[in-house]
């Protein structure tokens, strides 16, 4: 699936030595498949883990292995590749190489192209744990991070010498977030601070019961990656328990609507919108009792509260975008939730509709705004509606004030 932030940008990936090169042309894969245009540089160490092939199969590029190929297409290599990069990801970065880099030597593809490269790094350390932990290697990472190179991972874990420890090359999802997040960064929401709260609320009625939704969380998540793609401060507050956190975005994990009630709030002080993709309970058991129940009688009736209504509550200048899952009459309830809660925009949608609403992963909806208009959007991915509802976003912030 094509991804905005990466569709059409040039990424240079440098692969250097370690067995993690296997994890490397997944990079390359997702990268490709994302819409990037990715060429690829190796070190001579990491050509004898997995072949120029493998890469060039997968990104339908040339691979630059050779600084002196008098055959190749890129002129002055490393220039070439160093000047059109929109970001070059080294992974995996041995520690050889990250001390080549914190140096400034250049005796190979990847530290020649980093080198000569004005696009913002970031890289991915593997290595042993013992040479991880090394003050050598930590001393190089700190001088690289100091010069605004952004180090993600190593990850914890079963290393490939048998043992355990940190040196593993972080993830997939882990470094393409990070990327995402530093090709957006000066995006048409920079300098905002959008605040988007996800999944359903789980309220205990024992240690073992919840009552709960059938959300899944990934209208949420999908809109605070979509924000932080597009360089705005995103604070995700999410009951998702499925899904891992974004990379890049600051998260807050909440179960029940109280907890979510703090977390949006202190988070909403200040913030330029609040997204409230959450469906969050409107009761909870007015006393959950603290030992598992039995069921001892024929029938048993739980008492249960109201809950704060959090989009409601958060008061000012923000600007408040709420949901509405609706099984009849959408415009109209959404429109009257819009008024109830004085939202600047309400995202409606049918939940009883084939591909739409809760655990899809697309979505068929309206966007409702204040004035009077209704976008009748065709039924579209997740991610895809969380552009839409930025855009709209976007536009209410301009028209309102520039950012900071
Ligand atoms: N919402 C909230 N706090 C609550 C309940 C809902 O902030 N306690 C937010 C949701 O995140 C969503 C919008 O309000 O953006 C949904 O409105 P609401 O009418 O409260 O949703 P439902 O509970 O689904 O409404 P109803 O059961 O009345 O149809």
């Amino acid at each position: 699936m094509r991804i905005p932030v990466l569709d059409g940008r040039r990424v240079v990936l440098g692969v250097t030595g370690s067995i993690a090169c296997y994890k490397a042309l997944d990079l390359a894969s997702k990268l490709t498949q994302a819409g990037a245009l990715v060429d690829v540089a190796m070190t001579g160490g990491a050509a004898r883990f997995v072949t120029p092939l493998a890469f060039r199969s997968i990104t339908h590029r040339p691979v630059v292995l050779d600084l002196f190929d008098v055959q190749s297409e890129f002129s002055v290599e490393h220039v070439a590749l160093a000047e059109g990069a929109d970001i070059m990801l080294v992974a995996p970065a041995t520690a050889n190489t990250i001390a080549k880099m914190a140096l400034g030597l250049a005796d190979s593809p990847v530290t020649t192209t980093f080198l000569a490269t004005k696009a913002p790094t970031l890289i991915a350390p593997a290595m042993d744990g013992y040479m991880y932990d090394n003050p050598a290697v930590q001393e190089n990472l700190k001088r690289l991070e100091g010069r605004g190179v952004r180090i993600v991972g190593p990850d914890a874990g079963y290393l490939a010498s048998g043992k355990r420890g940190r040196g593993r090359m972080a993830e997939t999802p882990e470094l393409m977030g990070h990327a995402r997040a530093i090709l957006g960064r000066n995006g048409d929401l920079a300098g905002r601070s959008i605040v988007v709260s996800a999944g359903g609320s789980q309220e205990p009625i024992d240690p073992a019961r919840v009552i709960t939704n059938r959300s899944s969380g990934r209208m949420g998540h999908a809109l605070a990656e979509a924000a932080r793609d597009r360089g705005a401060r995103t604070v995700l507050v999410t009951a998702a328990e499925g899904l891992p956190n974004p990379p890049a975005v600051k998260v807050a994990r909440a179960r029940t609507a109280l907890e979510m009630a703090r977390e949006v709030h202190a988070s909403a002080a200040g913030a330029d919108a609040l997204i409230m993709a959450a469906a969050v309970s409107d009761y909870r058991p007015q006393r959950p009792s603290d030992q598992k129940l039995k069921k001892d009688a024929g029938s048993m009736t739980l008492e249960l509260t109201r809950n704060p209504d959090i989009l409601s509550d958060v008061q000012g200048s923000i600007i408040k975008v709420g949901f509405a899952a609706e099984s009849q009459d959408l415009v109209e309830n959404a429109r009257k939730k819009m008024t109830d809660k004085g939202l600047d925009l309400i995202v409606a949608n049918d939940i009883t509709r084939a591909g739409s609403g809760f655990g899809a992963g697309s979505n068929k909806a309206l966007i409702l705004s204040g004035n009077g208009q209704v976008d009748d959007l065709p039924l579209m991915s997740k991610e895809a509606l969380a552009h839409h509802i930025l855009d709209r976003v976007r536009d209410l912030m301009a028209a309102g004030n520039s950012p900071p």
